[in-house]
């Protein structure tokens, strides 16, 4: 079982995005045995809140189903309990390291060599997506981008 857990600051777009589209691909592929998927933030900001309006548009608008989100902070003991911490941004891979105080075991990755844009900031969810699906695809071929 692969653990993987995606990062990005806030946990209302971006890494529960990520987490629903990566969710839907491996049942698509019958992979759900291989692969184990959750989602964290960097921050505090929104802490419990569910799923940004416009994440839950563009899933629904690419047939993704998803499920009632609680945005979640990424505390410290998670390092132990997933295999790979993949990060939207550089910062989001900064304040991952941070959490944790180090990245002993290789974990923390970027999903794409570029940043993944902050919808929250650009209000444009389908590049987002795009960017999403397409970092996925890659991890699904096995290949990761380094930090
Ligand atoms: P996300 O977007 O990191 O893709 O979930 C954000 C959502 C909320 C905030 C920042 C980024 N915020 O500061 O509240």
């Amino acid at each position: 079982m692969i653990k993987i857990c995606f990062v990005c600051l806030g946990n209302i777009c971006r890494s529960p995005m990520a987490e629903f589209i990566m969710k839907d691909k491996i049942k698509k592929l019958n992979l759900e045995d291989k692969y184990y998927i959750e989602s964290r933030a960097t921050s505090y900001e929104e802490e419990g809140n569910d799923m940004h309006i416009g994440a839950k548009e563009i899933l629904n608008l690419n047939n993704i189903s998803y499920t009632k989100h609680k945005a979640k902070r990424l505390e410290i003991d998670d390092y132990q309990k997933f295999d790979y911490f993949i990060c939207m941004d550089d910062s989001n891979v900064r304040n991952t390291i941070n959490i944790f105080e180090n990245d002993d075991f290789n974990k923390v990755f970027k999903l794409n060599k570029e940043n993944v844009k902050d919808p929250w900031y650009t209000g444009n969810f389908n590049e987002t997506y795009n960017d999403l699906n397409e970092g996925i695809d890659k991890i699904l071929r096995g290949e990761l981008n380094e930090k």
